[in-house]
């Protein structure tokens, strides 16, 4: 078998792979959040690595009770975050995440030092503040004392995959997240960190995705319970390793995925590194050699957790789900505009924030969770609307906990006009990790022969009416950018 670490927010899921791609055994192990200040968000490097050698420890023990002998792990996780280590390798402080605001002013000064067209068609992104690079910028500015002690700085994956081996590696599909990646080279830019005054020995070796990062150290093998001869992989950032699962890739250029988790993600396969020239959507590279798109809004299936939270802690989902269901496109005149935690796609804009409007007495419940969906479906069509004349999608393969819901699926069906498939048990990063270390374990010739396997099929739901939901939020759009 081959094992899959995803190092998620909320916590680490560990799964063992057959040769045949099924799950042989799996266990998740939860972290806390640290939120020190408003638009802050943290993690203790050390709570991942202690979480993630502690189910590995507990699947390591059932593979073994069963017969079963891992060949290699790969590694993936939640991207952007950064993880500075000193040079005895220890972790200077908490590592900032993927949703993390503070970094405005460093945005500001990547922009002031290279322009924006120019770090696009280098790296395929504008500076974005929950990127890697400008954590290292705040890093500098705010705490110099701790600055002056990095030797090195990981992606939470690369963190584990040192902890593991004790080498720095990291691969192109989550380095392209940092903001500091060439693109088209697949090597650290150093036009982009000269402009900054940043060295490039702070940054780990690039390998490919399916490379071995190193063997397992024998102290960790032996404190896990794992053969002394694993292969650790370099593995994938969560949204490709995800979409390595799906067996989405340049191959099959028009199958892409709508992910409706706590944030909403557009995954499109490219053949080529070809960026939006305004950045509104992110370039990156794909785990299969490729590269990809990925459209991100930042309150998808969040936002009814806020609203559950907020406004019906007694009720659950599906209640929530079947009331909206009762009302017509458009939810009788109500809009939500969805930008609770600002906006990534199209609007590239930490301060944006949401609201409703259109509220009269005659409204009710169901009528607010309704524009709610449909705010959040729009929000994932404006980017469509970008990411759609760029790649060739004909379908998407849908995921998240928000999946579960064929309303919302349909809601996204009607406003993106394709089919949206559903896939029961959709393999996550975790698993597409696991495929990623097949090469390796000598279970595959490559990557390509591990992808041409991979074919989820799922039912496409029926897509619902979205046009009066769609006129009603370019109009509120339109009212919130003039108010700017
Ligand atoms: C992608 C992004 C998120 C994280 C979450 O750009 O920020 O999807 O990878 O884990």
């Amino acid at each position: 078998v081959t094992l899959g670490i995803d190092i998620g927010t909320s916590g680490v899921k560990a799964v063992a792979l057959d040769a045949g791609g099924r799950v042989v055994a799996s266990t998740t192990r939860s972290y806390p959040l640290l939120t020190p200040q408003p638009g802050w968000t943290e993690q203790r490097p050390q709570d991942w690595a202690a979480a993630t050698l502690d189910a590995l420890t507990e699947l390591a023990a059932r593979l073994k009770a069963e017969g079963h002998t891992p060949l290699a792990l790969g590694l993936s996780g939640q991207m952007h975050g950064a993880v500075f280590l000193d040079a005895g390798g220890e972790v200077i402080r908490p590592a900032p995440l993927w949703n993390d605001q503070r970094t405005g002013a460093a945005v500001d000064e990547i922009e002031a030092k290279i322009p924006r067209g120019e770090l696009i068609a280098r790296t395929g992104n504008r500076a974005v503040t929950g990127f890697q690079l400008p954590k290292v910028l705040w890093l500098r500015a705010a705490e110099p004392e701790n600055f002056a002690r990095v030797h090195k700085v990981l992606l939470p994956k690369d963190y584990l995959g040192y902890v593991l081996t004790g080498n720095f590696c990291t691969e192109p599909s989550d380095a392209s997240g940092t903001g500091a990646l060439n693109l088209a080279a697949k090597t650290w830019d150093t036009e982009v960190l000269n402009a900054l005054s940043l060295s490039v020995d702070l940054f780990p070796e690039v390998v490919a995705s399916w490379a071995v990062v190193g063997q397992i150290l024998p102290g960790m093998a032996a404190q896990i319970g794992l053969p002394p001869d694993l292969k650790i992989v370099a593995g994938g950032g969560d949204n490709a390793a995800a979409g390595i699962g799906l067996g989405l890739g340049a191959h099959r250029p028009g199958v892409g995925s709508v992910s409706l988790g706590t944030s909403g993600v557009l995954f499109a396969p490219l053949d080529t590194p070809t960026p939006d020239p305004q950045g509104r959507v992110h370039l990156f590279a794909h785990a299969d050699g490729g590269y990809n798109l990925l459209g991100v809004t930042l309150a998808c299936a969040g936002a009814l957790q806020w609203f559950r939270d907020a406004l019906a802690p007694e009720t659950d989902f599906p209640a929530l789900l079947e009331e909206a269901a009762t009302v017509p496109d458009g939810a009788e005149g109500v809009t939500f505009l969805p930008y609770l935690a600002g906006e990534r796609s199209p609007l590239m804009n930490p301060d944006v924030r949401g609201s409703w409007s259109g509220l009269s007495l005659a409204h009710r419940r169901p009528q607010l969770v309704r524009a709610l969906l449909e705010g959040t479906v729009c929000a994932l069509s404006d980017t469509y609307r970008v990411m759609g004349p760029m790649s060739s999608l004909t379908t998407l393969l849908a995921t998240g906990g928000g999946a579960r819901s064929d309303l919302w699926l349909g809601l996204v069906s009607g406003a993106l006009e394709l089919p949206v498939q559903h896939i029961e048990h959709a393999p996550g990063a975790a698993e597409g990790a696991a495929l990623l270390a097949m090469p390796a374990a000598g279970l595959f010739p490559d990557i390509k022969a591990v992808m041409d396997t991979l074919r989820p099929q799922g039912e496409a739901v029926a897509p619902q009416p979205m046009t009066r939901a769609l006129a009603q939020h370019a109009a509120a759009l339109a009212a919130l950018s003039a108010q700017q």
